[in-house]
């Protein structure tokens, strides 16, 4: 490489003006094509792609030997001079003078038209398509853009457990572990619990970390393991939190349409759509969706949960999230607050996001007196000892709170309108795949 070469990402060229500059740069080679004395190399780098040409006339021999023996997905380094061209997919291109081989790589094993369960198997090198890397790069807006919304808002970002020793969203979704001299433990299902002793400290917090359910339901919709963003709040009812769902998802919304709407454009996605989605949301209460579903005639009734295909019936004609809120008790976990008018009911409310997309969200008021969550307790017929600390809570300076967990998961397949939610994660856990 030359001394005076302006080293860049490949990004840069399309933000700068580098036509007629020497540059270097280091990257993945994505396409390849040969004409006689023309290698066409599109080189990838981790920003984005250039068409970079090497013509016969202009490198030394050598370099035109490495230019021909390069495989698909070798990674290499080279120079060259931008060059304007609309022929290029990308308006620019490279010439290069120089390029040197890091890594050659063996026949790429991705090829066209191959199956899904293949390509499952091959995650860790088709992390490199374009399809993957346009969700993976909107991923990481969620995330920056939800950080975003709780620092504005002076919420305190804190870390709970993965091993737990108790369930907090019923035992069926479970996986159990042995924790040394026999002693039972769990993946955490939700940090919940542990964000209701924190607030008593810091009042507004959030988590975004890992959640695990044993989900033997094999749908586009359920992982085995998800990345939970979850909410809790002091001084805080029903409404309150609900108003805190809604607001954030559409800073998330709003943030991620400006910021990729080229992305989001790619993946078949019109950003407008997503930037559209400004509070309020529809608000339904359980009884009326259950008449609505009869009215539509599926078949359920007051007391049922409401599973993929009420939702998918619930939000198709919508084209932002609703909610659904005050589910019947005997559908909800153990620390939903009952209605004091109305005890056979719960002060929840779940997100659907629109589309048929279904559940985004799962959240409401908690129990805050003691007397009715040992109640609870003891009617889900859960162990006491196992909660004791939780129910401490309620012994030491209790107060009305509220919380709710967010599928980050889901709400990417959501937004990038992705058939199957293993797509919105880089190595997707399922009930059929820990590998790779
Ligand atoms: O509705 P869930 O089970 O609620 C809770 O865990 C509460 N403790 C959260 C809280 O209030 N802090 O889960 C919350 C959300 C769901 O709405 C869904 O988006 C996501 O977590 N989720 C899953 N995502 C992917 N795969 C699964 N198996 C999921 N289970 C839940
Ligand atoms: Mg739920």
């Amino acid at each position: 490489m030359s001394k005076n070469d302006h080293s860049i990402q490949i990004s840069e060229i399309f933000e700068e003006d580098l036509v007629g500059e020497q540059v270097s740069l280091r990257g993945w080679v994505y396409r390849k094509r040969s004409s006689g004395n023309l290698v066409f190399l599109i080189v990838r780098d981790g920003t984005g792609m250039i068409q970079t040409v090497i013509h016969k006339d202009n490198v030394s021999e050598k370099t035109f030997e490495e230019g021909d023996r390069i495989s698909i997905e070798s990674s290499l380094k080279m120079s060259g001079v931008v060059r304007e061209d609309k022929r290029a997919p990308e308006g620019y291109e490279i010439s290069v003078n120089d390029l040197e081989i890091v890594g050659l790589a063996k026949p790429f094993p991705i090829t066209k038209d191959q199956s899904t369960s293949f390509l499952l198997d091959q995650r860790h090198l088709w992390l490199r398509s374009r399809k993957l890397r346009t969700i993976m790069i909107i991923r990481n807006q969620v995330f920056v853009a939800a950080r975003e919304w709780f620092k504005k808002g002076g919420w305190i970002e804190v870390q709970a457990p993965m091993f737990v020793s108790a369930a907090c969203e019923g035992g069926a979704t479970l996986f159990e572990l042995n924790y040394f001299e026999n002693q039972k433990a769990y993946l955490t299902q939700s940090s919940q619990l542990y964000l209701e002793a924190l607030i008593q400290a810091f009042e507004k917090v959030f988590t975004i970390a890992p959640s695990f359910r044993a989900e033997k339901s094999r749908t586009r919709r359920h992982l085995t393991e998800f990345w939970h963003l979850e909410v809790e709040a002091a001084w805080s009812d029903l409404e309150n939190i609900v108003k805190v769902q809604e607001e954030l998802v559409s800073y998330i919304a709003q943030k991620v349409s400006k910021r990729m709407a080229n992305e989001l454009k790619f993946l078949g996605r019109d950003p407008e759509a997503i930037y559209q989605v400004i509070p309020p949301f529809e608000r339904v209460s359980y009884d009326d969706a259950i008449e609505i579903l009869q009215e539509k005639k599926i078949d359920v009734q007051w007391g049922d949960d409401l599973g993929t295909i009420e939702e998918k019936t619930l939000t198709m004609d919508y084209d932002k999230p609703i909610f659904i809120y005050n589910y019947p008790k005997q559908i909800k976990a153990f620390y939903h607050y009952p209605d004091p008018e109305r005890p056979e009911i719960v002060k929840c409310d779940d997100m659907l996001a629109p589309e048929g997309y279904g559940e985004i969200i799962g959240g409401g008021q908690r129990i805050h007196d003691l007397d009715v969550l040992l109640q609870r307790l003891d009617e889900e017929g859960l162990n006491i000892e196992d909660y004791q600390w939780y129910i401490d809570l309620r012994r030491y300076g209790t107060i009305p709170h509220s919380g709710f967990g967010l599928g980050i998961e889901r709400l990417i397949a959501w937004i990038c309108k992705l058939d199957h939610i293993r797509d919105a994660c880089a190595f997707p856990r399922t009930t059929t795949r820990l590998y790779p």
